[in-house]
């Protein structure tokens, strides 16, 4: 193993960062002639974590494996560090890749399946260097298992030591957490953090998760039918999504038909399917007579007892408890479901099944979009 190995922290006690930049540029794939990724561009700096989010059947696997080099595409072009790789051999471009199932050699311990990348190597070398990788993922004890002797945590830590064994600049995780439960999921991806900040290896990560894309990720990238929809922070694209598919696939967020009914420099009247007038303190930015939607997000709803000004009576089907907060399920009179949620005091009396409230909104944070 050579002295600069970033793993090897014996001989290099501060290890260099292994990350590169990525950049993709104008990339399109069709299988059969059909398009699964059109046209995507984007960057991520080296040492960042980005989080690919989109519907199933989106693109997102295929511009991983385009990535890696498995998949080649018919335009465009990936490089790493600066360097045009898109013609370069999967086995050439140091990517580590994790697929979702793990893919590791059944018939192989722990210690075969993540020494299996490591060439050119001793066998006291080659020892060494898996010890250390299964130190990392804190597997020490489990060398000589089999995988199928293991959780599903435990398998998914082995594929990512495996990922790691040939010192990736980049790695690629397809759905690695999906098929574990809430708890392990929320303790892999802390240690899938801590792990990826202490070798500053560049990742993308696959997921139609949203919170663990938010949770995991400095970026999210947001496909829709083999586009990128947005690009950016996760409170960005939360807080202000350019597309209604991004509002709502970032997040929970209830949409209302609506009509604009008066436009001015400085104000806008939206009339509701409901009937009910909506006054916002601002220009809608479409025409009078516009078919709009207006969305609001849960934390967006502000519950009232009896009317207030510019309230609109709702339903309310049903409200629980959800730690700190108390979320419930309304309906307007037009059977349009908006979800709500308010800060819950300890020792507040739960809501009844069901009765009738008003509601507002805090329309500085809903959203206009034209009418799908
Ligand atoms: N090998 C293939 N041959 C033909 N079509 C394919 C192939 N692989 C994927 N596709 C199609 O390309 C599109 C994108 O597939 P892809 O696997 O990239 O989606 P995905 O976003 O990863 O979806 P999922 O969330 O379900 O994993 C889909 O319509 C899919 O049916
Ligand atoms: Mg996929």
């Amino acid at each position: 193993m050579d002295a600069t190995h970033p793993l090897n922290n014996t001989v290099n006690p501060a290890p260099a960062k292994l990350g590169e930049a990525l950049s993709v540029s104008g990339v399109i794939h069709a299988y059969a002639g059909a398009p699964a990724v059109d046209d995507v561009s984007f960057e991520v700096p080296a040492g960042g974590v980005a989080a690919i989010l989109g519907p199933s059947g989106c693109g997102k696997s295929t511009m991983l494996r385009i990535i890696s080099g498995l998949v080649v595409p018919s335009a465009g072009k990936i490089r790493l560090g600066g360097r045009d790789v898109t013609g370069v051999p999967a086995r050439d471009r140091r990517i580590g890749m994790v697929f979702q199932n793990y893919a590791l050699f059944p018939h192989m311990t722990v210690r075969e399946n993540v020494g299996y990348g490591l060439s050119g190597l001793s066998r006291a070398e080659k020892r060494e260097a898996v010890d250390k990788l299964l130190a990392l993922v804190q597997l020490e004890k489990f060398a000589d298992r089999l995988p199928r002797q293991m959780s599903g945590g435990q398998q998914q830590r082995v594929a990512v030591a495996r990922a790691l064994a040939p010192r990736p600049t980049l790695l690629l995780l397809d759905e690695p957490f999906a098929a574990l439960d809430r708890a392990l999921r929320a303790d892999m991806q802390f240690e899938f953090l801590r792990l990826q900040r202490e070798l500053g290896i560049t990742t993308i990560l696959v997921t139609h998760d949203q919170e663990e894309a938010q949770a995991v990720a400095d970026s999210l990238i947001v496909m829709n039918v083999g586009k990128v929809e947005q690009m950016g922070s996760p409170s960005e694209l939360y807080d202000r999504p350019k597309t209604l598919f991004v509002n709502n696939f970032v997040g929970q967020a209830s949409v209302l038909s609506a009509q604009v009914v008066a436009e001015s420099d400085s104000a806008s009247t939206l009339r509701l399917a409901t009937g009910n007038d909506i006054h916002l303190p601002r220009r809608s930015g479409f025409m009078r007579g516009a078919n709009v939607v207006l969305v609001v997000r849960p934390e967006h709803v502000v519950l009232h007892a009896s009317p207030v000004a510019g309230s609109l009576p709702a339903r309310r089907m049903m409200a629980v408890p959800q730690g700190p907060l108390r979320l419930h399920d309304l309906v307007l009179a037009d059977g349009t479901l908006l979800k709500a949620t308010e800060r819950r005091a300890p020792g507040t009396p739960e809501a009844p099944a069901a009765d009738d409230v008003h509601i507002t909104f805090a329309l500085d944070h809903c959203r206009l979009y034209p009418a799908p």
